[in-house]
């Protein structure tokens, strides 16, 4: 998704923006450009559409230098990716300006801006503000009333910065809904809309707040409230190692991240033995919000949704506590009716999810008992906002389909279970056994992950197909859903997953010998109505894909395929399962090649509605 970095120092900084924009290429975006105010006071500007190489080699061929810049990649959303609707844009020769969001009344200002005499020349919702900017300064404004008067007329999510050849080593910016974080310096300063980009010059950052407007020098930096009162913001020291992205010997990062997860599975249990109790993985107060919790509401979006859906079952079947989950963007707009002492629980691997971030910050005064969010980055918007957190320890996740932060969501979801569980209907063995399941969890995966090369002959079966059924019951319906939406979104294979009962109301028309058909089939207790739904695919000359246990008894048949999987314990089948799936959509993206880790009109991190 878009990504800002900005820079006012007293050294050239075209090669740290470089570097910035590097930093958050994996997130996902289409074009990138970079704006600089050169010593004559001029804007200097390279915008293009494709990647930051790309802005390299025209910044290798005609180098623009300056010590005060603005750089972006975009992600379209209003007007097509090209060079004309990438970032930064210009207004009369002297603001640039960069911005990560959607501004919702854009037509309406173009409107007033286009009487007013300026010509547009993107189809972006970005230009009102560069020009409304641009109005505002020259009726006489400084650098900063222009920029919060401006932000004060738009509507929707905005991280804006601009810099201004008459304040040639001034940098403004804004934010609300957007996120944007002040990098302090010795003699410079920055801004990023994620401080990975600036872990190269500082390790001191500011997170600004909803509404703030900040003024950064080479020798100064303040921020000012919503209501324009300069404010003091907390200033956080982040000297954790940054992970570095690195293929470490696999093809892809999403097969790396795939082979990650006995690590990363074992070090997100392994909190629980960091701490006296299990509670205490969840944050401060844990515990006294866990006594008087009656029921959870569950929000999320795309993957973190289906680790959701999991949960439910959990929560439910395992610790009897009632479970709703709903994805964010529904949630947020919906009058909603909450039972008294509900855990309002996010899950997000970026925290930065624009539309889980707003389903929090909408939940009414009183609604909820407490919020916790289950993410895998510290300090972003979602924990920050959050009263509980629980950090999962996927390590940072590269590609754009989420593999090990899935699992390792499902890990924290399960000892969420247990914690609330043991306060509830649990029993002690059904803790006692959660807990050994956990320990041995690695281990399943890891014997699953030595499948890989049946999984990958399984796959060429896939290759011609336009289409694909997934189909499971109980909790492995979610982890269905979780394999189709892999599938459709790295190999662009049309892909729906459905409860395995539902065929015969509608989906089974579909199936013939054209249409793949993958089954989540352990042994559990609805595993024979699920083989009963299997044979009304059979009867119909659909072709089964088979992933199972030896205790379900399947064996491999004409038009039948079955993969083996280990026999592991009940309760964490879901996560073992869904370690199959991801190699199987990893080796068919592989052979249609597709760029398996940044699948077109994806994005790693979703910032806007
Ligand atoms: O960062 P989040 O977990 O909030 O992201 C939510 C979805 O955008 C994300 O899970 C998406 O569905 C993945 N690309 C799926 O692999």
């Amino acid at each position: 998704m878009c990504g800002i970095v900005a820079a006012a120092a007293r050294r050239e900084v075209s090669e740290i923006l470089l570097e910035g924009l590097r930093r958050l290429e994996y997130r996902g975006y289409d074009s990138a450009g970079m704006a600089l105010i050169d010593n004559e006071h001029n804007l200097q500007l390279h915008k293009q559409q494709g990647k930051v190489c790309e802005l390299e080699k025209a910044q290798k061929l005609h180098p623009h230098l300056g010590c005060t810049g603005i750089a972006h990649t975009r992600w379209a959303t209003h007007g097509e990716p090209s060079g004309v609707n990438a970032h930064p844009h210009i207004s009369g020769q002297r603001i640039a300006l960069v911005h990560n969001g959607i501004i919702e009344n854009h037509a309406i200002l173009r409107k007033e801006l286009c009487a007013a005499g300026y010509e547009f020349s993107s189809a972006t919702d970005t230009e009102v503000i560069v020009h409304m900017l641009h109005q505002y300064l020259e009726s006489g404004r400084s650098l900063l009333a222009a920029m919060q008067e401006t932000v004060d007329r738009l509507e929707g999510a905005y991280a804006v910065a601009a810099v201004d050849v008459v304040h040639p080593d001034q940098v403004v910016a804004a934010r609300k809904g957007s996120p944007l974080v002040v990098g302090i310096g010795i003699g410079e300063n920055f801004l990023a809309s994620d401080q990975l980009a600036l872990r190269q010059v500082t390790d001191r950052f500011i997170y600004l707040e909803e509404g703030d407007v900040v003024e950064i020098s080479p020798s100064s930096l303040q921020i000012y409230d919503a209501s324009g009162a300069p404010v003091e913001r907390k200033r956080s020291l982040i000297s954790e190692a940054v992970e570095v992205a690195d293929l470490g010997g696999f093809d892809h990062y999403m097969l790396k991240e795939i082979h990650e997860q006995p690590r990363a599975l074992a070090a997100t249990f392994a909190q629980a033995a960091d701490h006296p109790v299990i509670d205490d993985c969840f944050g401060a107060g844990a515990a006294e919000v866990f006594d008087k919790v009656k029921g959870v509401q569950i929000v999320a979006c795309g993957t973190s949704f289906h680790a959701g859906m999991v949960a439910r079952y959990w929560l439910e079947e395992l610790a009897g506590i009632p479970c709703q989950v709903e994805v964010a963007s529904e949630f947020r707009y919906r009058k909603r009716v909450t039972h008294a002492n509900t855990l309002l629980v996010t899950i997000s691997q970026s925290g930065e999810t624009a539309d889980s971030l707003a389903a929090l910050r909408n939940a009414g005064d009183g609604e909820f008992a407490a919020s916790l969010v289950i993410s895998n980055v510290a300090n972003s918007s979602l924990v920050r906002d959050s009263d509980l957190v629980f950090l999962t320890r996927a390590g940072m996740e590269i590609g754009v389909a989420s593999t090990k932060a899935f699992t390792t969501q499902l890990v924290a979801l399960l000892m969420l279970t247990y914690a609330l569980g043991r306060r509830a209907s649990m029993t002690e063995k059904k803790q006692q056994e959660i807990i050994a399941a956990l320990k041995d969890l690695p281990d399943y995966v890891q014997q699953t992950l030595e499948l890989n090369d049946e999984i990958e002959q399984l796959s060429e079966s896939f290759i011609p197909k336009h289409h694909a059924l997934f189909l499971g019951r109980g909790i492995q319906y979610p982890i269905a859903m979780e394999g189709a939406l892999k599938l459709k979104e790295i190999s662009y294979i049309h892909a729906e997953a459905y409860p395995a009962g539902e065929l015969k109301h509608g989906p089974l028309a579909l199936v013939d010998d054209d249409m793949p058909v993958v089954a989540v089939a352990p042994s559990d207790d609805l595993l024979e109505k699920l083989k009963s739904n299997l044979e009304e695919v059979r009867s119909r000359g659909g072709e089964l894909f088979v992933f199972a246990d030896s205790k379900a008894g399947f064996s491999s048949e004409a038009r039948v395929k079955v993969l083996d999987m280990p026999h592991c314990p009940e309760v964490i089948k879901p996560i073992v399962y869904t370690v199959a799936l991801q190699l199987l959509s990893y080796h068919v993206a592989l052979q249609k090649g597709t760029d398996v880790d940044k699948p077109r009109n994806l994005a790693k991190s979703v910032t806007v509605e």
